[in-house]
């Protein structure tokens, strides 16, 4: 290979990654941002980073709450409130395939509010933290 050819090579390659990381960005907003919009036909308020954070971290009267299992930081890893288990960082700028998975953001709000509310989070809660997660 010349040194010519071999530079471009190279570039191609950049241009590839940079490409890719493109798309593995753009997938977690697409995805978070679709929710969001159905979400909000069934809220009443506007959904504010404010009070995604509120919901997250405020702790209910029997003292659990969402940072019971995923940490006081998003960008660090969590772990389980009953098994230890680690739970990786939930914020998407340190772990790109958070939101990225509609069943999955599913099946953990049903579970995880009922366990930490002792029901199904509404629609305005759901959406509050969504729009904060999706922004870390
Ligand atoms: C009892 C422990 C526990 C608590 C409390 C908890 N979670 Fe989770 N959460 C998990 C586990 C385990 C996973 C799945 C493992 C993983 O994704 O790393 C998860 C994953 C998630 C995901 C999936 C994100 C994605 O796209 O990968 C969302 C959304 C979520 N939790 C929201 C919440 C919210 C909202 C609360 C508070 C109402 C909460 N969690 C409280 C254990 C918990």
């Amino acid at each position: 290979m010349t040194g010519q050819s071999s530079v471009k090579f190279l570039l191609r390659g950049l241009i590839l990654i940079a490409l890719l990381i493109t798309a593995v960005v753009m997938q977690a907003t697409e995805v978070s941002d679709a929710m969001l919009e159905e979400f909000a036909s069934e809220a009443a308020e506007r959904f504010t980073v404010q009070a995604g954070l509120a919901t997250w971290i405020t702790p209910q009267p029997n003292g659990r709450s969402c940072e019971s299992c995923h940490g006081e930081s998003l960008f660090a890893t969590g772990s389980h409130y009953k098994t230890g288990e680690l739970i990786e960082p939930m914020a998407p700028s340190v772990n790109p395939e958070r939101l990225t998975e509609r069943r999955k953001i599913n099946k953990w709000f049903l579970r995880n509010c009922k366990w930490t509310y002792g029901r199904e989070c509404t629609a305005q809660e759901k959406g509050d933290i969504l729009l904060w997660l999706s922004q870390q």
